[in-house]
């Protein structure tokens, strides 16, 4: 199949472009570089050992991406672009909105122009806002706690309402829990500019000495360590889970909604004692006050993902972690440039 990956070249696209491109199906990149480095895609070449199409351009710019469209002959997209950084998305919602949510309407404008129906959709399990009830499933209450969150929950909304308006669309939201860790070979993972806000990336730069210490985000949560429980997925686990959707869409028209997460909950001192496992070294970390808008635990139902595509996560917290320290060797920090319009840390 003809499938082209808006915002490819990032984190979570390039590993699927990987997946894809060793599946047997064509790969169409399509990103502005805004929060990714061109040196991906030779990255890709070297794991793959074939060589996806690149256009370098902004999801807004309609009819660039109808070209694209057209002259690819695409038969489905993956739509990754986007901005993602919850605490920056609070200082600049207008430029929020304008990537995410008028960046979907452009893509769905060259979607309806040029006949292309299938959607595979980077959502968030952000959308369940404070969970109510654990583990949470599809069914969950939606709400959003932050424009960051906001942005996809409108686009979830419109992409329904699209489904609604005509029956040949056919549209997956995946609903991510955390995706971590990094392809096997090193080569490709999560790099972000600056000081990271995720946890995975603060403690690969912790352990490789970059970071003087982990802050952990508050120890007197009801858990049973006390500190916060997230459902970590491997990123080739994510982005196997999106190969098996892009086929399960052949056969379902519709607006569908999708949690990818493993189910198992793992706290911030789990975390810790893995990756110190996996890399070897000692993990300073100090406890200090709660991050504002965390909640306790957060995991996902995955029984969905298995019933509907045959699919779930297969790797551990260990080669979570290993893999994420594999890369922070190979690739080091300041890879990426840093002008990315309303991009802070
Ligand atoms: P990323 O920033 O690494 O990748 C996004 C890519 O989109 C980047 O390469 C960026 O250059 C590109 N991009 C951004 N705006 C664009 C635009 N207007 N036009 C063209 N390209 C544009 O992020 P990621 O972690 O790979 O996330 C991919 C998607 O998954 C995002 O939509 C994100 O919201 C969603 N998501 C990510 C996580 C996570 O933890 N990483 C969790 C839930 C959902
Ligand atoms: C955050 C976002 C979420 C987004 C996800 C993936 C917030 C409130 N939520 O989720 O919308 O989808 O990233 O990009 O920002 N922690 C520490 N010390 C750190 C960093 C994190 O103790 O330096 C703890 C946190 O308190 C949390 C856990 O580690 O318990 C995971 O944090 P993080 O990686 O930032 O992910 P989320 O907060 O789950």
């Amino acid at each position: 199949m003809n499938v082209l990956l808006t915002g490819g070249m990032g984190y979570i696209g390039s590993h699927v472009a990987v997946v894809l491109l060793q599946a047997g199906h064509r790969v169409i990149l399509y990103d502005n570089l805004c929060n990714s480095e061109a040196s991906v895609l030779a990255r890709i070449e070297q794991i793959t050992g074939k060589t996806p199409t690149f256009i370098q351009a902004d999801i807004r710019a309609t009819k660039t991406l109808t070209d694209a469209l057209k002259q690819h002959a695409v038969e489905a997209v993956m739509h990754f672009a986007g901005l993602k950084a919850v605490g920056e998305s609070v200082e600049k919602p207008i430029e929020y909105y304008a990537n995410n949510v008028e960046g979907t309407v452009s893509l769905l404008e060259a979607m309806r122009e040029t006949g292309v129906r299938s959607l595979v959709f980077s959502g968030s399990a952000t959308v369940y806002g404070e969970p109510q009830y654990l583990p949470l499933d599809e069914a969950h209450p939606l709400s959003a706690t932050n424009p960051y969150g906001r942005t996809k929950l409108h686009i979830e909304e419109m992409l329904r309402d699209l489904s609604v308006s005509n029956p040949l669309w056919r549209i997956v939201c995946l609903r991510y829990f955390n995706p971590v860790g990094a392809h096997e070979s090193g080569l490709i993972g999560e790099n972000p500019v600056g000081i990271p806000n995720n946890l995975m990336p603060y403690i690969a730069r912790v352990a490789a000495g970059e970071l003087k210490e982990l802050s952990v985000f508050g120890n007197d949560y009801p858990t049973p360590d006390g500190t916060g429980v997230r459902d970590y997925i491997h990123v080739m686990d994510l982005a196997e889970g999106h190969v098996a959707a892009l086929a399960w869409l052949a056969e379902h028209p519709g607006w569908y909604a999708i949690n990818l997460g493993t189910g198992q909950g793992y706290s911030v001192l789990d975390m810790v004692a893995t990756f110190v496992r996996a890399c070897g070294r000692d993990l300073p970390y100090r406890i200090v006050p709660r991050r504002a808008g965390d909640v306790a635990a957060c995991y996902a139902d995955p029984g969905k993902a298995l019933r509907e595509l045959g699919w779930r996560a297969r790797r551990d917290l260990l080669e979570m972690c290993a893999s994420a320290w594999k890369f922070q060797n190979r690739t080091g920090t300041g890879l990426l440039g840093s002008d990315c319009e309303g991009r802070l840390s």
